[in-house]
């Protein structure tokens, strides 16, 4: 079909990667990464499964209704309720694409769906006639297809194709395949599906031995030319194939791939940061092309060999992937116009009205800290941008701490709209901060975890928090950054708390429905 030579890039962060255990997101959270994602240059967008909730259905909605180039794809069981609400959610966009799933594998058929697989055929093919009334976008997936009888999935996609499915998905749900393995069963599936021709074939695959970019990398080498990825790799349990592996190992290696993606690879390191800022989910040091150590050499003889000839040991460089090298910004005197352009080079387009308040919080912390990097900017952009219209916010906080004291803290919280005080004490400045804090909510959440780290070098540097709080069986993160780590920490908490508010009208999809 098409350019042979082009991979679809099909992003599922918004969906599959929120099924990563706290990451929910809001809805203006949501639409900031979408945007993202579009200026990416990601071909489709799963958007969400509108079935699950109300709160996911408006979030797709919204999605559809702003983006203006991507296809936006709406996830639906392949029942007859689902795919009309996932459609209603997604009409309204230039290309709507209806994605929707059963299992086939003889494991998920009889013991969760309880089914025969000659019901599960004519389910498949009913959803898909459905769905192609609707639009001729339609993408079908065998959901545990891995692990599949091989000429089973051949029939359910023979037979969906025929329905209508422009897009056939191979996942490997659970992430159970090995590449050698999932490549032959990639090709026999282009082999023996008869009417292959008139779909692009999909593969989504997870990474529970570490091994989904592998498998997808290999199901490319063997006829896939659609790969279903996340951003940071992030999914249910250990997560997703992560774009920008896939990306830049097409990128890097054109020999053995010789094929093109959509994607503008310079923006690749600011959306990983963008979906590490709003998930909470912090990418390891070590992960392959966005962790802070990816470009990072330590040893004295790589040193020596990198100032002789980068080349000696780095297989790409920074900039591609959008890793500035030249950090150090903006200080005191900068202005609105400055700081604008630079958070533009970071790939972040703000209204008037956001670039107003990201410009306040810079002064406040141009006074305190001499140099602004770009991690400070995106922790502003966070604080200041990505968390509007919350429930609980921070208006002040007195903290008394020392060696000879009793810790307390005096606070000021906003409650939907209403100033609320008080002050008590606790074993330490964290615990009495967080004890008058969660007094004020009327919230009773567990703190799972809790750790602290500085957004970078120096000792203004500002603090960084991330939260993990459990209340009522349901898991939120949260993150807050600030010169002064008590008040880091008391942001993260409040967070983590608006967090699992939201959750309590929009539960978590994994425990919904999945
Ligand atoms: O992992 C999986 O099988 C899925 C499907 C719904 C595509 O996420
Ligand atoms: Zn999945």
């Amino acid at each position: 079909m098409n350019d042979d030579r082009k991979i679809i890039i099909f992003d599922t962060t918004l969906r599959d990667g929120e099924q990563s255990p706290g990451a929910s997101m809001n809805q203006a959270e949501k639409l900031r990464i979408a945007s993202q994602l579009e200026a990416l240059g990601v071909d489709v967008i799963e958007a969400g499964f509108p079935a699950a909730s109300d709160g996911d259905y408006e979030a797709v909605k919204a999605i559809a209704e702003t983006l203006e180039k991507a296809q936006i794809a709406a996830l639906c069981r392949a029942n007859e309720p689902d795919i009309r609400r996932g459609w209603d959610a997604i009409k309204d966009a230039v290309n709507p694409r209806i994605h929707t799933f059963i299992a086939t594998s003889e494991l998920h058929m009889k013991y969760k769906l309880q089914m025969e697989p000659a019901q599960v055929l004519k389910q498949a093919v009913e959803s898909v006639k459905l769905a192609a009334s609707f639009t001729d976008n339609v993408e079908f997936s065998a959901e545990d297809g891995s692990r599949s009888d091989r000429d089973f999935l051949c029939t359910v996609f023979e037979s969906v194709i025929d329905a209508g499915a422009t897009t056939i998905n191979l996942p490997d749900t659970v992430g159970y395949a090995i590449p050698e393995e999932f490549g032959e069963l990639v090709k026999y599936v282009m082999e023996n599906t008869s009417n292959i021709d008139k779909a692009v074939l999909s593969v989504h695959c997870h990474n529970d031995l570490g091994l989904a970019t592998s498998n997808t990398l290999t199901a490319i080498k063997n006829g896939a030319r659609q790969v279903e990825v996340t951003i940071n790799g992030i999914g249910e349990r250990a997560g997703n194939t992560a774009l920008e592996e896939v990306v830049m190992s097409l990128k890097t290696r054109p020999n053995f791939f010789p094929h093109t993606t959509g994607i503008d690879t310079t923006r690749i390191y600011p959306t990983s940061r963008l979906v590490s800022m709003i998930t909470g989910i912090l990418v390891q040091p070590n992960h392959a092309i966005v962790g802070a150590n990816a470009f990072a050499h330590e040893a004295g003889i790589h040193q020596d060999g990198m100032l002789k000839n980068p080349m000696t040991y780095e297989i790409m460089k920074p900039e591609t992937v959008g890793i500035s090298k030249n950090s150090l910004v903006l200080g005191k005197h900068s202005g609105r116009h400055a700081l604008n352009a630079h958070i533009q080079t970071m790939g972040y387009n703000l209204s008037d009205d956001e670039l107003k308040v990201v410009f306040k919080k810079f002064k406040n912390l141009a006074d305190k800290k001499k140099s602004i990097q770009d991690e400070d900017i995106e922790a502003l952009i966070n604080e200041g941008v990505l968390r509007s219209s919350e429930v609980f916010s921070l208006e002040y906080i007195h903290v008394l701490s020392g060696n000879t004291v009793f810790p307390t803290a005096s606070i000021q919280l906003n409650i939907n709209g209403r100033p609320v005080q008080g002050a008590t004490a606790g074993s330490g400045p964290i615990d009495a901060v967080y004890n008058i804090i969660s007094k004020l909510t009327g919230t009773k959440s567990e703190l799972l975890r809790f750790t602290i780290s500085a957004l970078t070098e120096g000792t203004d540097a500002q603090g960084e928090v991330t939260v993990r709080l459990k209340e009522d069986g349901v898991t939120a993160l949260g993150k807050g950054t600030d010169p002064d780590i008590i008040t880091a920490a008391a942001l993260a908490y409040i967070n983590g708390l608006n967090r699992l508010e939201y959750l309590k009208t929009n539960p978590p999809k994994e425990q919904a429905l999945l």
